[in-house]
């Protein structure tokens, strides 16, 4: 399996600091929001991470990650050159993506809390996943109606007069077909590749799965510096309360195997003396111990 994270666009509404980078970089509580959507494909095993994003911010992604080796990764990084769509993502990276199926995250979704829907959605071998997550405000997002047994009947993209409440999060498990699918897609009238064409051809086919996300799990909004800040909040309250963080980029790596205690080491010993290298220290000390 392998992953992207599509963290680029024109973020107008984050103006002024968009005239320096797209708002992927900016910080939620104590670490920047893509760390967080990057957690979420760690967690799910996934190593091999393609970032796509804008000329202005690729610099500063590979100045945070390199190649990702420190966390036991491979990361790559592909331009795109305008804001063309989602599905693009499938195109531009249609050699990292080779023969294997594939997870796209949005590089502004933040999802906390139990990832058993994510699990399952990485366990299937054919077609695609994609969820359904409950919103007050559906005419923003991708939207899923079901019939009366659940399953999924219609997807539309921002919809005036939207057919449900439940939302489709930017977290998508396809399989190779989605390259071909996003090959042959036509852009909309605002002049995208929509992922939610690609989920209805995945539909249509009959290979759509979608599974609703239970309310335990939060899946927070980025799209406006309120909810950044209602963000940075939300995962301030826990890290203060628990004393762990989320999102620990090298706390999952170690956890997840993908970098032995030594590496671990090494990482840790190579930052600046602050908060988050103390974290880590600790772990290191109740590993050691
Ligand atoms: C995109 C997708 C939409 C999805 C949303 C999730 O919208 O087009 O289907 O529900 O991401 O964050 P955007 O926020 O890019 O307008």
């Amino acid at each position: 399996m392998k992953g992207i994270i599509l963290a680029g666009g024109a973020g107008s509404r984050m103006y002024p600091i968009s005239q320096l980078y797209s708002k992927q970089l900016t910080l939620i509580y104590d670490k920047p929001l893509i760390y967080y959507p990057l957690s979420i494909l760690m967690l799910g095993g996934i190593q091999d991470i393609l970032i796509i994003s804008n000329e202005e911010t690729i610099p500063f992604y590979k100045k945070l990650f390199r190649d990702g080796k420190h966390l036991g990764l491979n990361i790559e990084y592909t331009l795109q050159s305008a804001p063309n769509g989602i599905a693009e993502s499938f195109i531009l990276g249609d050699k990292f993506i080779g023969n294997d199926s594939v997870t796209l995250i949005l590089g502004d979704n933040i999802f906390y809390g139990t990832l058993d829907f994510f699990q399952r959605a990485l366990e299937r071998k054919k077609g695609a996943t994609v969820f359904g997550y409950r919103v007050t405000d559906p005419e923003r997002y991708g939207i899923v109606e079901f019939d009366e047994n659940g399953k999924a009947i219609s997807i539309e993209e921002k919809p005036q007069k939207p057919k449900s409440d439940f939302a489709v999060p930017g977290l998508y498990v396809y399989d190779n077909n989605v390259v071909e699918i996003s090959k042959n897609l036509k852009p909309s009238p605002r002049g995208e590749l929509e992922i939610t064409d690609v989920n209805m051809e995945y539909l249509k086919r009959g290979e759509l799965n979608v599974e609703k996300i239970s309310r335990g799990v939060a899946w927070l909004d980025t799209g406006t510096p309120e909810s950044l800040l209602q963000a940075s909040n939300f995962f301030g309250a826990i890290e203060d309360r628990q004393g762990l963080k989320v999102a620990c980029l090298e706390e999952i790596a170690l956890h997840m195997e993908f970098i032995n205690l030594t590496e671990f080491e090494t990482v840790t010993n190579n930052m600046p003396k602050c908060a988050y290298k103390e974290y880590l220290n600790k772990i290191l000390q109740d590993r050691i111990k």
